[in-house]
């Protein structure tokens, strides 16, 4: 097992879940550097988190250090370039969602990787707890019968200071509102357990913040299989929550909490009877109790990158949920139903999210 030099690239907010995953698995990673062309900002965290150097710009950092694996934690709109650079310079990604701001731009992600070898993973931490593993064994053994009713809101509150973030608020520079910001990890969960979706029909409104992108999307998606669901994303609720529920023909599995998941956040009900039981000893029997965490998501990125197989999360599996947002904002703004695998080159929603020409 080999020790990768790894690079962080961007030290806001989102800096802390990466420096703990990063120390949980020290044994496996050397943290070599940080970018970030806010030059205090960088100074700082290196100086805190004990980085031995600090960078205000990627690309000098990247033929400086050579690093194996480089973490992308910045705005939306610099997630293409930074990627690109980095797979130049022979490292694989691990890049905070959403990966990037189109269908043609993941497309070219998409080419880099298959030019330079390298592979790009983005982080849905969501997908790594233990519950959710549980689930998808249980239904991959066929004992919940089929996917039905799924309900997945993420109702969540952002005020008019997280938006004044100059990046926040506009589709070329955030990649869209709640939906492809906040509801992108539940969104991401719903459809990773449920299969190939068919067809989506929205609808979005700003309603109390002065954005152009929206502040709540509802949406109806139906799957391949027949499920239904149903989904709210939002920035405008008070009492905070993201709540995931998924029936199956013969028992109902939830998650009720807010940004994190352990298994005593999950609910699970079968239906009354000896089967029903069986199937909730079933779902107690889980083996351990794993936080959906980046901690959990990077353990299995280094597994791959020891294999120097494509890691969980790219490819076909990062794509479906940048397409799937593609198509509910295009149904949205069209008002018609959208069913995956229409938006193509030339379509203006594969190239930006509102379907009008990204001003950068
Ligand atoms: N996985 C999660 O749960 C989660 C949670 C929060 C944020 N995020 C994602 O993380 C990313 C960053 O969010 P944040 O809240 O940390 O943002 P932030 O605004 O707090 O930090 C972004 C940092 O990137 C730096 N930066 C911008 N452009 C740069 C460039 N070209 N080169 C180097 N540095 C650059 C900025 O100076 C800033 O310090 C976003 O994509 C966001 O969606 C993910």
């Amino acid at each position: 097992m080999s020790r990768y030099r790894v690079a962080l690239i961007g030290t806001g907010g989102i800096v802390t879940s990466h420096l703990e995953a990063i120390a949980a698995l020290s044994d496996r990673l050397e943290l070599v550097a940080a970018v970030d062309q806010n030059a205090a900002r960088v100074e700082s965290v290196c100086a805190q988190a004990g980085i031995p150097r600090a960078y205000t710009d990627a690309e000098t950092m990247l033929a400086a250090e050579h690093p194996d694996l480089v973490h992308i934690l910045t705005p939306p709109a610099t997630h293409l370039p930074l990627t690109l650079a980095a797979l130049d310079a022979g490292a694989w990604v691990w890049c905070e969602k959403p990966l990037c701001r189109s269908l043609a731009e993941f497309d070219q992600i998409a080419a880099a990787e298959a030019r330079t070898r390298c592979y790009v993973s983005t982080v849905f931490q969501w997908r790594f707890g233990s519950a959710v593993e549980h689930l998808r064994r249980l239904a991959g053994e066929q004992l919940l019968g089929r996917p039905l009713v799924a309900v997945c809101q993420t109702l969540w509150y952002r005020d008019a200071a997280y938006y004044a973030v100059p990046w926040r608020g506009r589709f070329a520079t955030e990649t869209g509102g709640p939906t492809a910001t906040l509801g992108i990890h539940l969104m991401d969960l719903l459809l990773w357990l449920w299969g190939e979706w068919e067809e989506v029909q929205a609808t979005v409104a700003t309603l109390d913040r002065l954005i152009q992108v929206e502040d709540v999307s509802m949406a109806l998606v139906r799957f391949e299989s027949g499920a239904l669901g149903s989904i709210v994303n939002s920035a405008l609720s008070p009492r905070q929550e993201s709540y995931l529920r998924l029936d199956y023909q013969r028992a109902t599995a939830e998650v009720k909490t807010l940004y994190r998941y352990a298994n005593a956040d999950w609910r699970f009900t079968a239906l009354p009877g000896a089967e029903g039981d069986a199937l909730a000893a079933a779902w107690q029997a889980i083996p351990c109790d794993r936080i959906g965490s980046h901690t959990a998501q990077l353990t299995l990125l280094l597994d791959s990158m020891d294999r120097n197989e494509r890691p969980l999360v790219s490819g076909a599996e990062a794509r479906r949920i940048i397409e799937f947002i593609a198509s509910l904002y295009k149904s949205a703004f069209t008002r018609q139903p959208v069913r995956r695998g229409a938006i193509t080159p030339g379509d203006p929603f594969y190239a930006s999210m509102n379907g009008a020409p990204y001003d950068d």
